[in-house]
């Protein structure tokens, strides 16, 4: 847990600091059986509260699972999509997914997606609640695009988000130890190692940005660092991306390029999204503005990427990028510890809401409530 997220548990009543509880309870068992690893032990705090959520068997035999009703109410952003078949997709059992607001009496929980009912769209789903019902705050934003924040203060039982402290964890992409990837990751892609001929890349540096703003980091940084290496900016503000056909054809030209700027739009709190991602799928080595160091390293090994901060001035962070393609055993360095890991990128927004049912099967019986949502999201 980071700083923030310290001081919010101090802060915060005690029914989280029972939940905190009990996600450090399932997730240290997995830990003793996973510390063996080495590689594990320096990154793997995310690994394992990822792993903790999808990947464990479920507790009880299937037998005894009890069905749960999740009801959708809004798709995100009103853009319609089909909803998943959880057993199918994810192996999880009696979960039953709907958005027919008609529903809404049946439902265990409800996620509620909080663009829509932040900007007035759609209101929230009337009250009272149904006694045992949860409603779960889901959001994939920054704290910096998240309007509207204070009206939601104890109206919330769980919240589903990015931050590796919500009551339901689902990042934007993890990392699974190769010796990890079991049937019900099956979705995780294993990443290698280049080869010796495949070490050198033909392009140096690329950067995909759709959101040109003067205002923000990642923008004054391009600036700086354009004056000392070539960077190939693709998006709006410079060559068009090749034909979006899903995020394949991204990572297809990232291919092409050794560097790949991974720079987030705001610096937030385990807001490391798809842009890092896609540049260690395409085996890009990503380098990144956004939270700190520590912070990203609660998701990758050290070496896995270059942070803006490790250099005094941008200007030396260009000299070492220009170097590592002279020095063939300094780049291997960041290359070399794919050989033990696969990539999960849960798809949006199916498996978050495969990865809600589950959690709210296994939260039955507890009541729970967000009171301080938008202090602990902007922590
Ligand atoms: C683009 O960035 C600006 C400035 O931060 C922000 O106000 C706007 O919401 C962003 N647009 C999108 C589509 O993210
Ligand atoms: C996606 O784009 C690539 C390269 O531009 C192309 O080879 C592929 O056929 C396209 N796929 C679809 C489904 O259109
Ligand atoms: C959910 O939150 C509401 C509002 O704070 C609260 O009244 C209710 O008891 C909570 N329910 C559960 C099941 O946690």
């Amino acid at each position: 847990m980071g700083a923030g997220a310290q001081r919010k548990a101090a802060r915060s009543s005690t029914v989280s600091a029972h939940r905190a509880d009990r996600r450090r309870k399932c997730c240290d068992s997995l830990l003793k059986r996973i510390s063996f690893s080495a590689a594990v032990a320096t990154a793997g705090f995310l690994f394992v509260l990822g792993v903790c959520f999808l990947h464990l068997p479920d507790p009880l035999d299937s037998a005894e699972t009890r069905a749960v009703t999740l009801l959708i109410w809004t798709h995100p952003f009103g853009r319609y999509r089909r909803l998943p078949d959880c057993l199918a997709l994810h192996q999880i059992e009696k979960c039953t997914l709907t958005d027919d607001w008609s529903a809404y009496l049946e439902a265990d929980a409800v996620i509620i997606h909080h663009r829509e009912v932040a900007s007035g769209t759609v209101f929230l789903p009337p009250e009272p609640r149904p006694g045992a019902q949860k409603w779960i705050w889901m959001n994939y934003e920054s704290p910096a695009h998240t309007p509207g924040l204070g009206r939601f203060d104890g109206v919330f039982n769980l919240t589903l988000s990015y931050r590796t402290d919500s009551d339901i964890f689902l990042p934007y992409g993890y990392l699974v130890p190769i010796r990890h990837t079991t049937r019900r990751n099956r979705f995780a892609q294993p990443l290698h190692a280049p080869s010796r001929s495949q070490l050198l890349r033909p392009r140096l540096l690329a950067w995909v940005i759709s959101n040109w703003s003067e205002s923000h980091a990642r923008v004054a940084f391009y600036h700086q660092l354009r004056q000392y290496v070539k960077v190939d900016v693709f998006g709006r503000a410079g060559h068009p991306i090749p034909e979006d056909n899903g995020s394949g054809s991204v990572v297809r030209m990232l291919g092409q390029y050794q560097f790949y700027l991974a720079l987030e739009n705001s610096q937030h709190t385990d807001y490391i999204t798809e842009k890092l991602w896609n540049a260690v799928r395409a085996g890009s080595i990503p380098v990144v503005l956004g939270p700190s160091r520590q912070n990203y390293e609660r998701f990758m090994p050290p070496e896995a990427f270059i942070h803006v901060d490790d250099f005094p001035t941008v200007r030396a962070l260009a000299r070492y990028l220009l170097r590592l393609r002279r020095d063939p055993v300094r780049l291997r360095r960041h290359l070399d510890w794919r050989g033990g890991y696969s990539l999960h990128q849960p798809a949006f927004w199916t498996e978050h809401y495969c990865t809600a049912c589950r959690a709210v099967r296994r939260n039955q019986g507890r009541t729970e409530v967000v009171r301080d949502l938008k202090q602990w999201f902007h922590s």
